[in-house]
């Protein structure tokens, strides 16, 4: 199983900030798709899911990736977008149906399950395990108190020999900032 870790940034995208994706892929959603990510970069930078594969997406949120996916992935894919805000889940759906005319072919079906993908136990998470050649997750993993519950999920639902691209904000040295020692300490 390969484990990737695409880099650290300072902050997550803002409203209407150019995410980091090439031409080819922002061309696969409108604007109005881009504008509601939130996620810290693009985690197809080290590869893109091929035709007919299976994607899944830990904290999905308003989609960008799950359209990006869909659209690669074509008709024959599978594509999965977890996330806990159901909110953010009906404004993927909808990203994904304004953005589905823009793929050269038809785009995969996709599956939105509101859950947290940081409890592997999830009963609606399980029929999932061991079904995605590609786990993504971009800026959620950081969000998870115990991160290697997320992992752990990310890692059941890998087929074996599946890809883990993990797009994620992090701290590169050992210092905690002042208030997260204060929540470590406490829990
Ligand atoms: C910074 S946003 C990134 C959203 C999306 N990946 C993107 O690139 O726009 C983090 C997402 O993780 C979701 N999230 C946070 N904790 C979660 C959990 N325990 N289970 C599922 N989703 C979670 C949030 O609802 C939010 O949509």
């Amino acid at each position: 199983m390969k484990y990737t870790l695409l880099s650290s940034q300072a902050t997550f995208n803002k409203p209407g900030q150019q995410p980091d994706y090439p031409p080819n892929l922002l061309a696969l959603v409108p604007q109005a798709v881009w504008e509601t990510s939130i996620g810290g970069g693009n985690p197809f930078a080290f590869g893109q899911p091929a035709l007919s594969e299976a994607v899944a997406d830990l904290g999905c949120g308003a989609g960008m990736d799950v359209c990006l996916a869909a659209a690669l992935v074509g008709d024959s894919g599978m594509v999965l977008g977890i996330d806990s805000n159901s909110a953010l889940l009906e404004r993927a759906a909808e990203n994904l149906r304004v953005s589905a005319p823009l793929a050269p072919d038809p785009v995969a079906e996709v599956m939105f399950v509101d859950a947290p993908f940081d409890k592997p136990g999830h009963s609606t998470l399980a029929e999932h395990y061991g079904r995605y050649d590609l786990v993504i997750s971009n800026g959620a993993v950081c969000l998870i108190f115990d991160k290697p519950q997320a992992l752990a999920m990310a890692f059941a639902l890998l087929r074996p020999g599946g890809r883990f691209q993990l797009f994620d904000l992090c701290q590169v040295d050992e210092t905690v900032p002042q208030g997260l020692e204060r929540r470590t300490q406490q829990s």
